[in-house]
């Protein structure tokens, strides 16, 4: 199946995954709204194909703005046929080291916020007769790592959500729901990801730096959403060894995850608490 002219609404479109998906969609002829918050850098992946795109700015964790954006996309083209909630941001420090509103961050921008822009849309899908509803998990959203608690629990969560909602509206209304697995993917998330204390990263790693090329990623993802894949697994090497492990046999997962634990504690006791420690193999 193609999106040519079908309407596709992305959330975290500004950069890294949504970007390139956005590009994808636009190359095949779909209709765009463009979500994030920085405006311009929505407007100039808007650029290649203006007449195309709807740009549409707002935090994903202002709740009250959503019904009229709502609105104001279904208004665009009269429907919505795919909403992808891939905007969020993750966690790069050790529990013992993370402030409890970091956590309160994370669950809302990767939980609540694509539970809520889903439930605004859900209605008006129900109502043009169908659908595609898809989110951006993780790898860490099936296994759960070091230096990502508050990470792994809104994106395990997120997984629950989708998979129970799949059950309520796949048959009954005829809306595709996908729940999308990357791995590490070269883009801005690790520079992105808050530390213990809730300020940015700053910098990016190695897990990410040698991941997936984000346009690569986005061809796995439109192939999967054409297909209507349950789950869309873009992984590689050890991250998708460790998703295979977690369904098949996970203990000796988790004895390679402690060991990545107690390396990450030994840096803190040689560095101190809070010390802006790097991800080993096993993490995305
Ligand atoms: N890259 C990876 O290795 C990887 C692996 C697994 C899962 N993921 C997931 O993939 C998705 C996309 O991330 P990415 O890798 O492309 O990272 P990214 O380059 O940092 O992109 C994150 C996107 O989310 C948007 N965003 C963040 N907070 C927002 C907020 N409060 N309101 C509205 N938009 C917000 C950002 O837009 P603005 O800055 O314009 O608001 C940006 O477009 C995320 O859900 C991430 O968890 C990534």
């Amino acid at each position: 199946m193609s999106y040519a002219a079908k309407v596709v609404w992305i959330t975290g479109a500004s950069s890294g995954i949504g970007e390139a998906l956005a590009n994808a969609m636009l190359e095949q002829g779909a209709m765009v709204i463009l979500s994030g918050r920085r405006k311009d850098a929505l407007a100039a992946v808007a650029a290649q194909a203006p007449e195309r795109s709807l740009v549409l700015p707002f935090d994903a964790t202002d709740y009250a703005r959503l019904p009229a954006l709502v609105e104001q996309a279904w208004q665009w083209q009269g429907r919505i046929d795919l909403l992808i909630n891939n905007a969020g941001i993750s966690q790069r420090s050790l529990a013992l080291d993370t402030a409890f509103a970091v956590y309160q961050q994370l669950i809302e921008v990767d939980y609540l916020a694509p539970l809520a822009l889903t439930q605004a849309v859900l209605p008006r899908m129900v109502e043009q007769g169908g659908g595609q509803l898809a989110v951006v998990s993780s790898v860490a959203g099936k296994v759960g790592t070091a230096l990502r608690t508050g990470y792994c629990g809104a994106k395990h969560a997120v997984v629950g959500y989708f998979e129970g909602l799949r059950a309520e509206v796949e048959e009954a209304y005829g809306i595709g729901v996908s729940v999308i697995l990357p791995g590490s993917v070269r883009t801005g998330i690790a520079k992105n990801a808050l530390e213990g204390s809730g300020a940015a990263r700053g910098r990016s790693d190695a897990n990410i730096e040698n991941g997936i090329d984000p346009q690569v990623a986005a061809q796995t993802i439109l192939k999967g959403l054409s297909e209507r894949q349950h789950d869309i697994v873009v992984a590689e090497g050890m991250e998708l060894a460790a998703l295979q492990m977690r369904a098949t046999d996970p203990e000796p997962l988790f004895k390679i995850t402690a060991k990545e634990g107690a390396r990450l504690a030994q840096v803190r006791a040689e560095q101190g608490a809070g010390a802006s420690v790097d991800p080993g193999a096993v993490n995305q």
